[in-house]
């Protein structure tokens, strides 16, 4: 039974909601993202920093954003209105709208190399062995090329826009459940030939033996990002798909669901890039680069390999699709409750302004110099929008998330949110005690220990 309104979507059952939210969370951030932010901020003690925050702050606040989600059956700013009228609460929902169309629009550009590379694949570009240095001269090409780079963001943009345009519940669903355990099978196959190439050693000692003294400036605050960005919260995402979830789900167990899986993904995509990067002699801290340029060299030299390559590339395609879909919504979601615009025609609008939004960040690997090394910040376009946005602007988001749900909204709304239909509200005390205090507390220190040592990235 669904309280929705007719028009509003709805997940069709409690594991309907766990897959879509999975879809959301399980993305590039899991498989290019982390292994290349663990990389260049040391390896195993960010791995463990970054644990530490999936249990100590993710999964709070994902328990969080869900239950106001489901709630208020509303989007991030109609929720924070609804709940909190004159109040200026809603404002987090505004900062969460306009941080989902700015990762879309780079998001949707390493996407797009995803599928490009899934098409280099198929088309055998990496069918003769090739060299890591060889992978290094392929990726730069293909990046650098403008047009390129534009098309592939342009394709990628039409089918989220596509997937929106249709409604969520019926697409995502579906194609989460048929090709979520397909990635993962694949995403062992391909640990299993990572770990025993020769000099992988080397790979799983970066990977798994923690050197604390590698922790320093922005290394806390990079860990804290990448959980929250790899689970999709700080923005509202969970909030709006919270809001098509049913009243009957227990939304404590599906929020944790969501975390094992997404951290789980995370976890294998490390075990499978690290050991034959080092068995390459590649630096780990080559940046976004990193899964373009090992795996290739990897798939070019087994057996099968364009097989597992071309499969590989086109479920991680899949993969952010289910992402970007989730980011879109959340905008989509907006303009329909609270302009009382068409889906269609909200999908269209948001879409586009993403992907102009994306166009810099695309030209930013080479295409423009400008874009590839900003003057006086040193870093490329695409680069400082994901450290500004998927970092800290989704830090700032939880932060505010925590502090409302914990004070504002309060304990007790969210308990009879919770329990209304004699769900059993698992951890509340520790719930309760994350949300209010180690979630708000920490992050706030974060903050004021990089602004002090200034060490922003
Ligand atoms: N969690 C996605 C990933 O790891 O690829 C990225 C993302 C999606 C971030 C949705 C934020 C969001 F709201």
């Amino acid at each position: 039974m669904h309280h929705a309104s007719p028009e509003r979507d709805a997940w069709s059952s409690r594991i309907g909601f766990v897959l879509a939210a999975a879809g959301s969370a399980i993305g590039l951030g899991n498989i290019w993202r982390f292994p290349y932010v663990t990389g260049q901020n040391g390896g195993a003690a960010f791995v463990v920093l970054y644990i530490a925050f999936v249990l100590l702050i993710g999964t709070p606040v994902m328990v969080a954003e869900i239950a106001v989600g489901r709630h208020a059956r509303l989007n991030p700013v109609g929720a924070f209105r609804k709940i909190a009228p004159k109040s200026l609460w809603y404002m987090v929902g505004f900062l969460g709208v306009a941080t989902g169309i700015g990762i879309l629009s780079y998001y949707s550009v390493i996407a797009g190399w995803t599928f490009g590379y899934f098409i280099k694949t198929v088309s055998g570009t990496f069918s003769s062995s090739i060299t890591s240095d060889q992978s290094v001269i392929v990726f730069t090409n293909f990046v650098s090329n403008p047009i390129q780079a534009i098309f592939f963001l342009f394709v990628f943009i039409g089918l989220t826009t596509l997937v929106v345009m249709g409604g969520v519940s019926s697409g995502i669903e579906r194609w989460v459940k048929i090709l979520m355990p397909i990635l993962f099978a694949l995403l062992l196959i391909l640990t299993i030939r990572s770990v025993t190439l020769n000099g992988a050693v080397k790979g799983l000692e970066f990977y798994l033996k923690p050197d604390f003294t590698k922790i320093h400036g922005s290394t806390v605050a990079m860990a804290l990002g990448q959980a929250l960005f790899s689970l999709s919260l700080g923005m509202g995402a969970m909030i709006t798909y919270g809001s098509y979830i049913s009243k009957q789900d227990n939304l404590v167990i599906s929020a944790a669901w969501v975390c094992f899986f997404d951290t789980m993904i995370a976890i294998v995509a490390g075990f499978l890039i690290f050991p034959a990067l080092f068995a390459m002699g590649l630096d780990p801290a080559g940046g976004p680069g990193l899964v373009f340029v090992v795996l290739p060299t990897m798939f070019a030299d087994m057996p099968l390999g364009a097989f597992f390559g071309a499969g590989f590339f086109l479920l991680l395609t899949v993969a952010a699709l289910t992402s970007t879909i989730s980011l879109l919504e959340v905008t989509v979601a907006y303009m329909v409750d609270e302009k009382k615009w068409h889906r269609k025609s909200a999908a269209l609008f948001m879409a586009s302004l993403a992907f102009i939004l994306g166009i810099p960040s695309a030209l930013s690997f080479g295409g423009v110099d400008w874009l590839s090394k900003i003057p006086g910040i040193g870093l490329g376009f695409l680069d400082l929008m994901n450290i500004s946005l998927g970092n800290y602007s989704l830090t700032i988001g939880a932060f505010l998330i925590s502090v409302f749900v914990g004070y504002k909204w309060g304990i007790h709304a969210v308990r009879s949110e919770i329990e209304e239909y004699g769900n059993i509200f698992f951890f509340r005390k520790i719930w309760t005690f994350l949300i209010r205090f180690i979630c708000p507390v920490a992050i706030f220190a974060i903050f004021v220990y990089i602004v002090v040592t200034k060490n922003y990235f």
